[in-house]
């Protein structure tokens, strides 16, 4: 049985990436093996532990369960583009000196989801935030350390003027 190829451009971190795809392939998927951009992990790939969080017009999605063609021109944003150059990006620090992380797994994906709660709230209260963080799952930190960094990073945003 042969499938219908759609060509596409996925937009990743600013650059263009025009593939061809069947309109089954996730997207999470076409970003790992189209555009060679491995830092976006699969887990369970069904949609329950956010190791794919990607973001789709600056929204965090799990790019295991949405297809390819859905994201066609969308801008997308990968764990690939938080840093510029050699500076990471102030979550990423945080991780880091926080010991947010321990196999790194989940990383990518919590990054992600941090990344956006910071651009859309930094002054996010700590029950909000530990809602939105437990929708991502972590077999090794036990969380409360993912939870400082997010804290931390967003406490150097505002002493940055960034946030
Ligand atoms: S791999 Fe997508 S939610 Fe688990
Ligand atoms: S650091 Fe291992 S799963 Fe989170």
């Amino acid at each position: 049985m042969t499938h219908e190829l759609h060509d596409i451009t996925l937009v990743v971190n600013g650059r263009s990436h025009p593939i061809r795809v069947e309109a089954r392939r996730t997207l999470a998927d076409a970003i790992r093996e189209e555009c060679g951009l491995t830092g976006t992990h699969l887990g369970c790939e069904h949609g329950v532990c956010g190791a794919c969080t990607v973001l789709l017009d600056d929204q965090p999605v799990r790019a295991c369960l949405m297809f390819a063609v859905q994201a066609d021109g969308r801008a997308i944003r990968t764990v690939e583009g938080l840093a510029h150059g050699d500076t990471l990006s102030p979550l990423q620090k945080a991780f880091i000196e926080q010991h947010a992380l321990q196999c790194g797994y989940c990383t990518p994906g919590f990054l992600m989801l941090g990344t956006a709660i910071l651009e859309q709230n930094p002054d996010i209260g700590d029950e909000e935030l530990i809602e939105i963080l437990s929708s991502n799952l972590c077999r090794c930190t036990g969380y409360a350390n993912i939870l400082r960094a997010v804290r931390a990073a967003a406490a150097a945003m505002r002493e940055e003027g960034v946030a």
